[in-house]
């Protein structure tokens, strides 16, 4: 066991354990939110040019390349697998993004969120509110937190908007902090 786990640091692989580990660390699996929410998740809260945006488990980095993109704002990351913070940086990259997308790989439960004017979440309602706490910890007054079909329990939503994408209709919660 600890040959093959050698063999795979080596290789850059995570080992068995640490695959385990973060099986533990989990909040939700990997599931794309479609292009035309990640847009009207991005529109509905406001975000402006220059702002940043923290979107926590993100996936292949798609919410962060369209905040960049096509609203000229900072965008953070946080992915907990390897593998997709990899793609994740991959296309940051090839889109020549390096300068205002940062991926952080690493639990997003451990990330400071002070310097967030917008975060985006697409995890689990349970998940939500284990991150609760920090929302309320580091989150300024005006900021605002999106949640694509999850609710956070316990907020109190400015608006729940639907859109519709692959055949079904998709909730977009939207909070504003300190209001
Ligand atoms: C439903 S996907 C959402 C991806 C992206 N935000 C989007 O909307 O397209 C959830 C993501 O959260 C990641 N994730 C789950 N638990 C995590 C944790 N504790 N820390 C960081 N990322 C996590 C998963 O690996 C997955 O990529």
């Amino acid at each position: 066991m600890l040959q093959v786990a050698l063999l795979a640091l080596g290789l850059g692989i995570p080992s068995p354990a640490a695959a385990q580990a973060n099986h533990a660390k989990s909040l939700a699996p990997f599931v794309p939110s479609p292009q035309n929410i990640v847009e009207h998740m991005l529109d509905a809260a406001a975000l402006k040019p220059g702002e940043t945006v923290f979107d926590l488990g993100c996936g292949d980095g798609r919410i962060l390349i369209t905040a960049a993109r096509k609203y000229r704002a900072k965008a953070v990351g946080v992915e907990l697998s390897p593998k997709l913070a990899q793609m994740a940086r991959d296309t940051v990259q090839r889109n020549g993004l390096k300068d205002s997308v940062t991926v952080i790989e690493g639990n997003l439960l451990d990330v400071d969120l002070s310097g967030a004017d917008v975060v985006t979440l697409y995890l689990l309602t349970e998940s939500n509110s284990r991150l609760r706490p920090n929302l309320e910890k580091y989150l300024k007054p005006g900021a605002r937190v999106v949640s694509h079909d999850f609710e956070i329990r316990g907020w109190k939503p400015a608006r729940v908007e639907e859109v519709q994408a692959h055949r079904r209709a998709h909730k977009i919660y939207v909070y504003e902090v300190g209001k």
